[in-house]
Parts: structure tokens; sequence; C-alpha cells
């Protein structure tokens, strides 16, 4: 699977196959994580790995208000913030914004990670922090933000459709139209802006 595709086909993954999850394929997915951009590069994100342990599992579903995705999932990985790291950097800005934002640029890996490996991944952030704290020994200065799913898929996902591209950017001044790039002449028709993007990409790698 190409970097494009893995994008571009990935779809959130709610019920799972009652199939282990290699720990070493886990640990591809927490290696890559651990490359996402962080604030200040402090990588204030620490993780639990959820696994072979159906008491947990169970507290951490109903702790995640009852999402089946975790109900189903043989694993699921608690993405937490150290914010007290990120707060004696940053202050109030670490502690409330960095926080969710290092996290997200965290489990977006972790997501197109399990998707480039054949498995299936949701990011879930319906969780209620305080028992999923108190469950998992977490101190109160480490925060559990939300939880990766991962498992093989039960069913195939559709891959929901996305607002035109066109009608979300702008050029220079908002509101005025960005009418350059490749996509905006193509549309969104893969077979034609694929190739497209793939030349580009060669062509540039040449250049090199
Ligand atoms: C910040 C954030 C929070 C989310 N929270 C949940 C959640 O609590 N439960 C859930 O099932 N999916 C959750 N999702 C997954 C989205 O519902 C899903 O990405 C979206 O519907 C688009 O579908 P797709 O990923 O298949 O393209 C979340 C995604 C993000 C980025």
């Amino acid at each position: 699977m190409d970097f494009f595709d893995a994008i571009t086909k990935r779809a959130t993954v709610k019920r799972y196959e009652k199939k282990d999850v290699d720990d070493k394929l886990i640990g591809v997915i927490l290696y890559t994580a651990n490359y996402a951009e962080s604030a200040g590069n402090l990588q204030a994100w620490e993780f639990i790995v959820v696994k072979d342990d159906e008491d947990a599992r169970s507290q951490l579903y109903n702790a995640s208000l009852k999402s089946d995705a975790v109900k189903s999932a043989p694993v699921n990985i608690i993405v937490c913030a150290d914010t007290k790291k990120l707060s004696l950097k940053y202050q109030e800005r670490g502690e409330n914004v960095y926080a969710v934002q290092d996290t997200a640029s965290v489990a977006t890996i972790m997501v197109l990670t399990a998707q480039m490996l054949g498995l299936g991944a949701n990011w879930i952030r319906a969780l209620d922090e305080d028992k999923v704290k108190q469950i998992f020994g977490i101190p109160a200065d480490i925060r559990p933000v939300g939880i990766v799913t991962v498992g093989y898929p039960a069913e195939k996902s559709e891959i929901i459709r996305r607002q035109p591209i066109e009608n979300l950017t702008w050029y220079n001044f908002y509101r005025k139209k960005y009418n350059k790039a490749y996509y905006f002449q193509t549309g969104p028709k893969e077979e034609v802006f694929k190739p497209i993007v793939n030349q580009l990409i060669d062509k540039l790698k040449k250049k090199k």
C-alpha cells in the first residue's frame, strides 16, 4: 500500500475480528507514533497498551462511554499527555492546548500506521478521563486524552465522503479561491489525480 492509498483509502474501523494482533505490530505502531511532531519536541505523550486482559478491556469499555470499537478491539491503546512536562515549559498553553494537539498528532500517525499494516483503527475521544485514571492507576499530572483501538476489521468500513477541499481552502485572503493546484484542475477523480501526484513525486525525487 502506498502512502497516498494509506491516507485516502483509510476508514475508521468500529468492529474487529476476534483475532490476536502480534505485539510486534503494536510495536511498529508505537515506534512510528513516537516520530509525530510535538510542541518543543517534548514528546509529552505516554501510552498504555490494553491487551490480553478481558477485565481491563471491559472496564475501559465502560469508561469509554460504551464504545463498540473498544469492546471488540483486541488492542486498545490509551494515549496520554504529560501535562506537567508541558506546563513546565509552556504553562497554561502547554497544559490546555499542546496536550490535546500533541496527542492528536500522535493518534493520526497511529491510525495511519495501523492501516499500512493491514489493520484497522479508531481514534476515540469519548471517555471519562477520571474513570480511566482511576482504573489504570494513572497519576494526577498524566491525562488520558483518547484511545486508539486496533485490530483486524470484522467488516469493510465505508470510506466517508469528504467535503470538497476547494470549498475549504483560500488563497492569501479568506474566501479568495485557490485554483492553481493540480487537484483543483482535475477534480476529485482519483484515477486522474493520483497518476499526476505520483509523476510529480517521481520528478521531485529525480531532481534530488
Ligand atoms: C478528535 C476526534 C475524536 C473522535 N472521537 C470518536 C469517538 O469518541 N468515538 C468514535 O467512534 N469515533 C471517534 N472519532 C472518529 C471519527 O468519528 C471519524 O474519524 C469520522 O467520523 C470520519 O470517519 P473516517 O475516519 O472513517 O473517515 C474521532 C475522531 C477524531 C479526530
